[in-house]
């Protein structure tokens, strides 16, 4: 038997990653605590999700715990020692506005949860391929003293800049920028990950996302761009666009796109790799691009108000270079577009607000004689 473990299973790409692998015919053991809902509230709990795939999913087993406990983790993979295939390591604090609020929480869940999956893996199935939802934030700042210029909607790089064409590599410097106190505890993480894999020789990769998303991100004023912008759309509620004249530019990927990637570095893993991954110029909009889109799929205007201070560290234009992966695995593909993925989201959330609307079905009244 071949076991995947997903922390942060209920989350977007957990769940994502707990679909795709046990339809490829692994049996996954998630882990999730909904820390969400304590991150963000009641509106971004992820319970639903994995109680979800607790009833829908006969490979699925849920382990309601938190990764800052090292002893349950230890005592899971002890269990199932060289039974693990797989770990994707989703769980986080993931929110550059929240960590601010409390730095050690963040860092404890970033940076120490982390290494204790780490430890458990190398203890008990050092063979089994590591992967680390990393992010761009490790690059800090940097992106923003790129020779940006302003256009009409957007922010750009002239295509004659070494990532005007294609987006930033993983040449881009982690080090001397402002990163955010999740930047940070993620920056921590990302590079301990690597070390697993250079030291002691564990098939280890940190994937640098980019903006991910999908219809069941539960997204939220703090995190979530995409999601949160379009069930604003939906819910007729205020926008707010945070500094940069809602032209700063993010790339985004369907994190069924990303999951896919997860296998594909699965099916041939190597030691301490390191990828940035995201839409790419195909999959890439501002934040005002994103709301016209928004409001041609709705037919309607949009309510938004701007608020002019831009979020510290917050970069003004990222575009993900996702050559270096599609190099080593050339049979990956991104499989949707900004529309696509707008859609979805709009489609998914229409639907959330039918059912809530709807009746609950009639009960047929058992047992009672007239
Ligand atoms: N979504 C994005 O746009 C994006 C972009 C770049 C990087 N990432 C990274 O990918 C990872 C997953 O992102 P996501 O969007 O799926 O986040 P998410 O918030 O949707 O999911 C994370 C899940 O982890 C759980 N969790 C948090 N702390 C926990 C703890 N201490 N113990 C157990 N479970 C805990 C949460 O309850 C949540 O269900 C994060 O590491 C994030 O930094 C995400």
């Amino acid at each position: 038997m071949s076991i995947a473990i997903v922390t942060g299973s209920g989350g977007l790409i957990g769940s994502e990653a707990v679909r795709f692998l046990t339809g490829r015919g692994l049996e996954v053991i998630g882990i999730d605590n909904d820390m969400r809902a304590r991150f963000f509230g009641p509106e971004a709990s992820t319970r639903l999700s994995w109680t979800g795939l607790q009833r829908n999913n006969k490979r699925y087993t849920h382990i309601e715990t938190d990764i800052r406990d090292s002893r349950p983790i230890d005592e899971l993979f002890a269990r199932f020692s060289s039974e693990i295939a797989l770990v994707v390591h989703a769980a986080a604090q993931p929110s550059h506005d929240w960590a601010a609020q409390d730095p050690p929480t963040d860092f404890m869940i970033n940076a120490g949860g982390t290494l204790n999956m780490l430890q458990a893996t190398r203890r008990h199935c050092p063979e089994a391929v590591f992967i680390f939802c990393s992010t761009n934030k490790v690059y800090g700042d940097t992106p923003n003293r790129l020779p940006l210029i302003e256009q009409e909607t957007r922010w750009d790089l002239p295509s004659s800049h070494r990532f005007g064409m294609h987006g930033i590599d993983e040449s881009m410097t982690i080090d001397n920028s402002m990163h955010s106190l999740f930047g940070v505890s993620k920056c921590a993480a990302d590079l301990m990950v690597q070390e697993y894999g250079r030291y002691f020789g564990m098939r280890t990769a940190c994937f640098r996302c980019g903006c991910v998303t999908g219809p069941t991100h539960a997204g939220a004023f703090l995190h979530g761009f995409l999601s949160y912008l379009v069930k604003c759309a939906v819910s007729d509620q205020q926008y707010t666009i945070i500094g940069y004249k809602g032209k700063q530019v993010r790339d985004n990927i369907h994190a069924f796109d990303l999951a896919n990637a997860f296998w594909h570095f699965f099916e041939n893993p190597q030691i301490g790799a390191v990828y940035n991954i995201g839409g790419g110029r195909y999959a890439s909009c501002s934040v005002i691009e994103a709301i016209r889109c928004t409001e041609d799929l709705t037919g309607h205007p949009m309510k938004f108000s701007y608020s002019a201070q831009s979020r510290a560290g917050d970069h003004v234009w990222w575009i993900s270079d996702n050559r270096r992966f599609a190099r080593d695995y050339p049979n990956w593909r991104l499989t949707r577009n900004i529309s696509d993925m707008i859609l979805e989201i709009h489609d998914e959330f229409l639907e959330k607000v039918r059912l809530s609307r709807s009746p609950a079905p009639r009960r047929r009244r058992v047992g009672v004689s007239a």
